[in-house]
């Protein structure tokens, strides 16, 4: 957790989005404070919080924005995506409907966003193994085919979080 004081050498826009609940909020809240709560509210709008750190010696500002999966509490769609260097695309691998709308967040997010965006597509909810619906491989085989990098995370027992971000924020630089 970088020192506030030191000079920022890049600012990169990372946007979270996939359905209402898979947990984008709280895989934000554990990469930026280390946090996680088990009654999260649904997000309204649009809120973002940033962590600096070091990466090849350079102090770099991640700027993570987060919106509601909800349809209803979204806000202006080219407005969240413009700027944007990351994405995060996150389901929950208990449930197959996060999963099956994946190419449509896909979709709105190469309409929206740079062509040159990193995107890493999440499988978040690792932690609940034992009600699992979506099998890793076709997660593996959708990312390679649509040229996106992978992981599956817990944002509850912080497994591979920071490893999601720092895959994205790493391939940025
Ligand atoms: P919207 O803001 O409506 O788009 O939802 P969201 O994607 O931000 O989901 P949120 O982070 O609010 O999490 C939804 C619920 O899932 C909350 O009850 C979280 O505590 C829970 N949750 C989030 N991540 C995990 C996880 O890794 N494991 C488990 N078991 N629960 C999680
Ligand atoms: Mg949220």
């Amino acid at each position: 957790y970088g020192d506030a004081s030191q000079k920022i050498d890049y600012v990169f826009k990372v946007v979270l989005i996939g359905d209402s609940a898979v947990g984008k909020s709280q895989m934000l809240a554990r990469f930026a404070r280390n946090e996680f709560s088990l009654d999260s509210k649904a997000t309204i709008g649009v809120e973002f919080q940033t962590r600096t750190l070091v990466i090849d010696h350079k102090s770099v500002k991640a700027q993570i924005w987060d919106t509601a999966g909800q349809e209803r509490y979204r806000a202006v769609t080219s407005a969240y995506y413009r700027g944007a260097v990351g994405a995060m695309l996150v389901y929950d691998i208990t449930k197959r409907q996060t999963f099956d709308h994946i190419p449509c967040w896909l979709e709105e997010l190469r309409s929206h966003a740079d062509k040159n965006i990193v995107i890493i597509l999440v499988g978040n909810k690792s932690d609940l193994e034992d009600q699992r619906a979506v099998p890793t491989e076709d997660a593996k085989e959708f990312a390679q085919t649509e040229g996106l990098f992978f992981l599956e995370t817990s944002a509850l027992q912080s497994t591979n979080v920071e490893n999601a971000f720092m895959t994205v924020l790493t391939e940025i630089f």
